[in-house]
Parts: structure tokens; sequence; C-alpha cells
């Protein structure tokens, strides 16, 4: 099994970490919007794209495609045929959302109808990014959102503290959907290969 962390910064997941900076984590050095990317297709059981989509510019830049559009098309021809693409951002309504000032773009769950079959709208997709009726690119998808609860705890105390010391008052406020969404957990898988006919 051999996995990719695309963005890794300084805390790499997998086997192969690509970061636009150099670090001790990064084992390949490379601009993300660069494509195609230096590796073989169908190289990846998993990819990782862990808190980085969000940094990808829209198509505002003239040597760069829609960085969202080439990222994912890169992401599905690096990944074997049943593999997994793993994303985490930052949710829209999350005060990090837009309040990092180096983050380009925002996510909702509805973002993601737009890569997968088993939430398609039917709309929009890869090929055809303001057209109608082509594929999306991923088969299956899974999403989760977990919460935040606002910054003005008395003692600093914040979610974090919640959801690291008090794991099941964290899980009991998520059910009660107290305070906003903060992150959303996706995991995308594309299709497995189609198997050759049987018999003759
Ligand atoms: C918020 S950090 C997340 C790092 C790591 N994935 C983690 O979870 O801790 C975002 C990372 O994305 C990288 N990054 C941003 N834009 C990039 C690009 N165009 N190409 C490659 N890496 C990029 C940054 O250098 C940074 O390491």
């Amino acid at each position: 099994m051999v996995s990719l962390d695309v963005g890794c910064g300084k805390q790499k997941r997998g086997d192969i970490g690509m970061d636009v900076y150099p670090g001790p984590q990064v084992d390949v050095v490379w601009d993300l919007r660069k494509t195609p990317w230096p590796f073989e297709a169908e190289k990846f059981d998993t990819v990782y794209a862990i808190h980085v989509l969000e940094h990808l510019p829209w198509a505002l830049e003239p040597q760069y495609e829609d960085g969202l559009f080439s990222v994912m098309g890169e992401i599905h021809r690096v990944l074997k045929p049943g593999g997994k693409l793993v994303i985490i951002t930052p949710h829209q309504q999350s005060r990090y959302a837009w309040g990092v000032p180096t983050h380009r773009r925002v996510f909702n769950e509805t973002t993601w109808t737009h890569f997968s079959r088993d939430l398609w709208t039917g709309v929009y997709s890869l090929e055809s990014p303001d057209g109608i009726g082509r594929e999306p690119l991923f088969e299956r998808s899974s999403i989760r959102v977990d919460r935040e609860f606002g910054s003005a705890y008395p003692f600093g105390f914040r979610e974090w503290h919640v959801e690291h010391r008090l794991p099941r008052v964290y899980r009991v406020m998520c059910a009660l959907r107290i305070g906003r969404k903060r992150n959303l957990y996706v995991e995308l898988t594309k299709a497995a290969a189609k198997r050759p006919p049987t018999g003759s």
C-alpha cells in the first residue's frame, strides 16, 4: 500500500510527502498547481489532502488552470482504481475558513456533489466545470463535520480542549449540534477497474 500526502507541511501522513516548500517531512518539492505531477498514473492507494485545498487559487493567475479542478484531476490520475482520497478542510461556517489570510476558497458539503457520483447533482464536473452532463470523478463518498463552539471561553477554554480533554462532552455537543461547523472530513473513492467480460 503506497500513499501520498499533498501539502504535507510538517505533518506527513503515509509514505510520500509533497509540498511547495522543502522541509524534513517533504520528499518531493512541487507546486500542486503545476501539472502533471511527477508520478505515474495509478501509483497510490491513498492520497491525503489535509488542510491544503483551501490554499488553492481560482483560475486568476494566467499560468494556472483553476487550482482545485486541476488538483482533483491529478489526484484522480495518480490514484489506483478503488483508491481513496482523504480530505480535511475548514467548513465554510468555521471562523478559520476565511479567518486565515492564506485561504483562497471555502468548502461545504455541497462542494463534493461536483466530484462524487453518489452525491452528484448532474450539473458540474471536472471535465465540464461550467457544463452539463459529464461524469463525476469519484464513485463514492463519505462526509463528516465536527463542531467549534466559539472563541469567547473563560480561561482560553476552546473546543480543542473540550475535544481532547473531555471527548465525551465534545461528542455530545456535536450530536446536539451546538456551535458552528468546523472541519469537513471527506473521503472519496475512485471507481474500481471494470472487470473484463468473462466467457466467450
Ligand atoms: C495548513 S498547512 C497543512 C499542512 C499539513 N497537511 C497538516 O495537516 O499539518 C498547508 C500546506 O499546504 C502547502 N501548500 C499550499 N499551497 C501549495 C501548493 N500550491 N503546492 C504545494 N503545497 C502547497 C503549504 O506549504 C503548507 O505546508
